[in-house]
């Protein structure tokens, strides 16, 4: 059953409109799938509204900018906004409603004075690099979880560490909603799907392959068998240490726990992240 799905997609702008279509979706004894996301959508996003569409009956899409995960250096400002764009490449993929929410709609009082703290999970890797920013990430979504109230909500992969710690939020907090993680969708040449691509050069572009040709390199060597997970993070490492690559981390983690391990299995992930120009990038990938 699908309650609205003949109305098309909706765009609201306040947590009251929410509710009153989240109300009236329930009333019809639909599942209700949110995907978070900040907008200027790629095919990544929409792989995340598809597995939406099979787990619930209606699918809301949030778009909203969230200051509170961006650090005073960072791109908040230049971060890439477009949200005509954004709405019909929703409206194609099928999305329900799109929440496009205003700063002051989210944060009407300010930075709120109550927040999510992340926990060991983001001690290293983006949590190290980034203070404060997953306190900003799992507080906007415990936000977007108290306004939909949804059955499932779906991240990405790429984000491997914030789906971790929002999937131990949900967990933690009994936020009863079921945590759903879709796989990276990559460009033809293995880049990552990412809004923040948009910031790279051409000649950026071609030396952000470092990320994804490194994982690659690493799966191989795993699967020509090396398991010293040591051995896994130099190659890894050594595939980012390029002429106009800043390498950020290399690391292989366990999947539940993101502590380093010693003897990489089936499981683990191969985390890099890296500056190409001012452009941060991250990248994953889960051993078979
Ligand atoms: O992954 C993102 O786009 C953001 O961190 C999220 C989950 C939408 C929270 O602002």
């Amino acid at each position: 059953m699908t309650p609205t799905a003949t109305a098309g997609t909706r765009l609201v702008h306040t947590v009251d409109e929410v509710r009153a279509v989240v109300r009236q979706v329930r009333a019809s004894g639909g599942t209700v799938a949110l995907v978070p996301t900040m907008g200027y959508l790629h095919e990544g996003h929409m792989s995340l509204v598809d597995r939406a569409r099979e787990l619930a009956d209606w699918v809301a899409m949030s778009i909203f900018v969230n200051p509170m995960q961006f650090g005073p250096k960072e791109d908040l400002a230049r971060y890439p906004r477009d949200l005509e764009r954004d709405l019909e490449m929703a409206r194609g993929r099928g999305v329900d409603l799109v929440f496009a929410p205003e700063v002051g709609e989210m944060y009407p009082h300010g930075e709120p004075q109550v927040s999510v703290v992340p926990g060991a999970l983001a001690e290293r890797m983006e949590g190290a690099i980034r203070p404060g920013h997953f306190r900003g990430v799992l507080t906007v979504v415990a936000k977007l979880f108290g306004i939909f109230h949804p059955d499932v909500a779906i991240f990405g992969q790429k984000d491997f560490q914030q789906a971790a710690l929002i999937r131990r939020m949900a967990l933690d907090l009994d936020q009863g909603v079921r945590v759903e993680v879709a796989p990276i969708v990559r460009e033809p040449d293995g880049l990552a799907m990412s809004s923040r691509n948009v910031y790279l050069s051409p000649e950026e572009r071609e030396r952000a392959r470092a990320l994804s040709r490194g994982l690659e390199r690493g799966l191989a060597l795993f699967s020509a068998g090396e398991r010293d997970a040591d051995v896994l993070r130099a190659s890894l490492w050594n595939a980012l240490s390029v002429p106009g690559v800043e390498p950020g981390y290399a690391e292989v983690v366990d999947p539940l726990t993101l502590e380093p391990v010693v003897q990489a299995a089936p499981g683990a992930v191969l985390l890099v992240a890296a500056n190409v120009g001012r452009t941060r990038l991250i990248d994953n990938a889960v051993l078979p």
